[in-house]
């Protein structure tokens, strides 16, 4: 069991496994269809543990999980989805003690996965266009990380080149292919470059530009589906329905 306090996020997960994300509040109450719940009781069951609502209903009390918050929470703008996040990490090749540059920040799900796999050592600078976007994203992910201090955001448009010289660079932009160009100096020999791209018009471009730039090699370009089994009785079979496409990934690395 863990403790849980006043201020913390919790998920309430239902016998259907409808997962309901709030932020525990002395005083304040959870409700839903099925009655409320005391928010003192939840602090009470503790992580893992379970509260009974007002009429019967059971719900299981957890602390989110990356998942769980950034698939729950009320987006403005589209974000990496966990899948293909898990795989930017490990093809990007993020360790603790990096210098990352990731653009554009969006709603800021991809930095808080990177910030995690950075361990509080190295730096992530986040370069993006929209004041509003880096705002929203700085309380995104201080809602679910608290005070980070390897971070920065820098509001600007990245097509127009960045300061410094990074590790790794990750991209999830409209246009990526107008950021290699900075690559020269901007990315150290033998770092990698992934980027993350809905469309393939918009891959033929981009790997037709890491080509034509003659300082990058090690490319490949792939898409990950993910899919789900129901497993239930004797009804074990594939899911009906999937979610079928969110983007291509494609890494590179730089040569001399
Ligand atoms: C799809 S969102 C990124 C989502 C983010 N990866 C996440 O997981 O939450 C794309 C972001 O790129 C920003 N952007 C678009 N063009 C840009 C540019 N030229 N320079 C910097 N940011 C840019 C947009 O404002 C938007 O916030």
């Amino acid at each position: 069991m863990d403790i849980l306090n006043y201020g913390d996020l919790v998920i309430l997960s239902d016998k259907k496994a409808r997962k309901y994300m709030i932020t525990l509040k002395e005083g304040a109450r959870f409700s839903s269809q099925y009655g409320f719940i005391d928010h003192a009781e939840i602090i009470n069951a503790g992580n893992g543990g379970l509260v009974k609502a007002s009429k019967g209903e059971e719900y299981r009390v957890f602390k989110p999980t990356y998942i769980d918050y950034v698939m729950k929470i009320k987006r403005n703008a589209q974000i990496i989805y966990p899948k293909d996040t898990a795989m930017i990490l490990m093809y990007a090749d993020i360790y603790p003690g990096l210098n990352v540059l990731e653009s554009g920040i969006g709603q800021g799900a991809l930095s808080i996965a990177l910030l995690r796999a950075l361990g509080g050592r190295g730096r992530l600078t986040s370069i993006e266009v929209r004041e509003d976007f880096a705002l929203q994203s700085k309380n995104f992910i201080h809602n679910f990380l608290g005070e980070v201090d390897n971070h920065d955001i820098v509001i600007s448009n990245i097509y127009d080149g960045f300061e410094g010289c990074f590790d790794r660079i990750v991209l999830d932009l409209p246009e990526p292919w107008h950021v290699l160009k900075h690559c020269k100096t901007g990315l150290i020999d033998g770092g990698m470059i992934v980027s993350y791209i809905p469309t393939v018009l918009q891959v033929k471009t981009y790997v037709d530009t890491l080509k034509e730039t003659g300082y990058f090699d090690d490319i490949e370009t792939f898409e990950l589906i993910k899919r789900p089994w129901k497993v239930d009785g004797l009804s074990v079979r594939p899911e009906m329905w999937i979610y079928n496409h969110s983007a291509f990934i494609v890494k590179a690395r730089k040569i001399k």
